[in-house]
């Protein structure tokens, strides 16, 4: 953490979004200014416009933070992560449930040692705002002391967070189940503990349909209908093989989403991991809900688990909310620029070219709408949290002779989105506090 001040500017190239880009044109849903500022007072955005006009109106007493060239935009929006699956990333060789298996539980198992927790929550926190990454949406691990180490972590840098406790009372491994009657006791203490301390909120987090049984599903909708403002998160339709698994375990509903409806998880504020096989009747529910789904790009690459249609979840009456998401483990990197690659991909062998505007409104107030904090976060306003990234255009020198023929921002954006990694953030500020700062990179 570097120097604290109350007041302070920042000053570059400035993007803020005026609307969705999904349902009006690209041009109109966005301001750019070439010597911008962002001017921010107690860890909230107070104006945003060019430089020539804010400046004066400064305090001479407000530090100005000048990355000249640099893009100042709103700190990255990460709807799906599983902060314990740091170790996970690059597992060879397998497919959702084998994966499941082989790698993501035993190494969920350690999580039941809070310093080791501890450690791995700093790290993946660290790892994330070198990404530019200022809000997650995380799964801890189905031990208690997972959730209380991560929220532990996230204190002291003011991180808006969503977290919570993994349950799960079936289908996985003795070390890693819990009870219907323990996930609601220990999930209720840590809503009690954590919810709304400072700017962190608290997820339910049954992991997905085939590893909670009836009564833990039923003991996780009562938990959250009772409880003012907590996330529901959870996995849904993400691969064949665990689409049949879900029929055979719970044969009265009629669709996988039809679990989550049965027992009340769906809504404001409950969030679906994937959602690539969805059928029409489950995307009309997920819509007419509120609930949101988590695009999750580079895992459904690298697990293989199939295509999520984008285009589809927007080009209807009701579009989706639908957020970005890395989900590390099963997700290959914590960098958006890779994440957002890879959406732009799945869309390419789709017919859909993903344009830069919709790629980081996705990634920002998308990601935030979907999490229905598009009022606090994900975008560069008056009154919003002062959570934002810098980047550096030119962070490599295949970037830079790249951009020496971008005509505009959004090639620019482009071009960083498909070339760019870590080394492009510059700096990331939580609640206008300096959190990250990039060493100087070689010439
Ligand atoms: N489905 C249930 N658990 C998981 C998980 O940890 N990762 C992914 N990608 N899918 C899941
Ligand atoms: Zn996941």
């Amino acid at each position: 953490m570097l120097e604290k001040h109350a007041k302070c500017a920042i000053r570059g190239q400035v993007l803020q979004f005026t609307a969705d880009p999904f349902l009006t044109g690209t041009e109109s849903a966005h301001r750019f200014w070439s010597d911008g500022l962002v001017s921010i007072e107690d860890g909230v955005i107070q104006a945003v416009g060019p430089a020539d006009d804010l400046m004066a109106g400064l305090g001479a007493d407000v530090e100005v933070h000048h990355y000249p060239g640099r893009l100042i935009m709103a700190g990255f929006v990460d709807t799906h992560v599983h902060y314990p699956q740091m170790e996970v990333i690059a597992s060879y060789g397998a497919q959702l449930i084998e994966w499941l298996n082989e790698y993501t539980f035993p190494a969920e198992g350690k999580f039941h040692d809070r310093d080791y927790a501890l450690k791995v929550a700093q790290l993946f926190l660290d790892e994330s705002l070198r990404n530019g990454i200022t809000t997650s949406a995380v799964y801890c691990t189905v031990h208690p002391e997972s959730v209380d180490a991560f929220f532990e972590a996230c204190a002291p840098r003011n991180l808006r967070v969503i977290a919570g406790k993994v349950m799960m009372d079936r289908n996985a491994p003795d070390f890693l189940t819990d009870t219907a009657q323990s996930a609601y006791d220990d999930s209720k203490a840590l809503i009690e503990r954590w919810h709304g301390k400072g700017r962190a909120l608290y997820g339910l987090t049954p992991r997905f349909a085939p590893t909670s049984t009836a009564a833990q599903l039923e003991a996780a909708g009562a938990l959250w209908q009772d409880t003012e403002g907590v996330y529901m998160q959870t996995h849904v339709s993400e691969n064949r093989q665990e689409l049949a698994w879900v029929a055979e375990l719970f044969p009265d509903c009629s669709d996988y989403l039809g679990v989550y409806e049965k027992y009340g998880l769906l809504g404001p504020r409950s969030i679906l991991g994937h959602g690539i096989y969805l059928s029409e009747r489950e995307k009309a529910v997920i819509a007419e809900s509120g609930s949101a789904v988590a695009h999750c790009p580079t895992s459904n690459l690298f697990i293989g688990s199939g295509l999520f249609d984008l285009k589809a979840s927007q080009q209807r009456e009701k579009p989706l909310r639908v957020g970005l998401a890395t989900d590390i483990g099963g997700g290959t990197s914590l960098s958006i620029f890779a994440t957002l690659r890879a959406a732009y991909e799945i869309a390419q062998l789709q017919s859909f070219s993903l344009h830069p505007i919709q790629a980081y409104y996705l990634a920002t107030l998308g990601g935030a709408k979907s999490l229905y904090l598009d009022d606090k976060i994900g975008n560069l306003a008056p009154g919003f949290e002062a959570d934002l990234t810098v980047i550096d255009l030119k962070s490599t020198p295949m970037i830079t002779q790249r951009m020496e023929h971008a005509k505009d921002l959004t090639e620019a954006l482009f071009i960083q989105m498909v070339l760019a990694d870590d080394r492009a953030i510059e700096a990331t500020y939580v609640a206008g506090q300096r959190v990250y700062e990039r060493a100087p990179l070689p010439n």
